[in-house]
């Protein structure tokens, strides 16, 4: 978008909800949004987990913990599946104190941190309960896509 139509069109937004804009104002928007596309965004490393090492993950609705080197700053995480072509990889690392959040006791069960049991979402480390005093926030996700044909899970942090 031209810095001319970005320059309409936030007046003409500005306009619809009763707002005026002075011209520096929108001069000013203008250059945030120029500077968002001038600043490409870093793709990130990637890495490849061959995940024919880890046949438990064959079964929907399985999850592991290991670690993989450059991810996580070394901590574990966890793989989780939750479809045939999807997987969630989430840290080990309890948001509370940093303890080790540990594997479901069984399929029907989500991980729950052994220091102050905050409990995680087995399918995306979403908080499901607070620790017994404090709080936890979500464990942090890692971004990744599969690739059915190669069993290959490439994660990028
Ligand atoms: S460190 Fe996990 S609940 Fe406290």
């Amino acid at each position: 978008m031209s810095t001319s139509s970005r320059r309409s069109f936030l007046q003409q937004a500005a306009a619809s909800v009763g707002l005026v804009l002075s011209a520096s104002t929108v001069a000013t928007l203008v250059a945030g949004c120029e500077q968002d596309e001038s600043q490409p965004t870093s793709p990130g490393k990637t890495y490849d987990v061959s995940l024919a090492a880890f046949p438990e993950l064959n079964t929907v609705g399985s999850i592991i913990q290991t670690t993989i080197a450059g991810v996580n700053n070394g901590e574990m995480v966890f793989i989780s599946r939750i479809d045939a072509q999807t997987f969630v990889v989430f840290s080990t690392v309890c948001t509370h104190s940093g303890c080790g959040v540990g594997l479901p006791i069984d399929a029907a069960s989500n991980c729950v941190c052994p220091c102050h049991k905050a409990e995680f979402a087995r399918s995306n480390g979403a908080v499901l309960r607070q620790p017994t005093s404090g709080s936890a926030t979500d464990l942090p996700r890692f971004s990744s896509t599969y690739n059915a044909s190669s069993n290959v899970l490439t994660i990028t942090v």
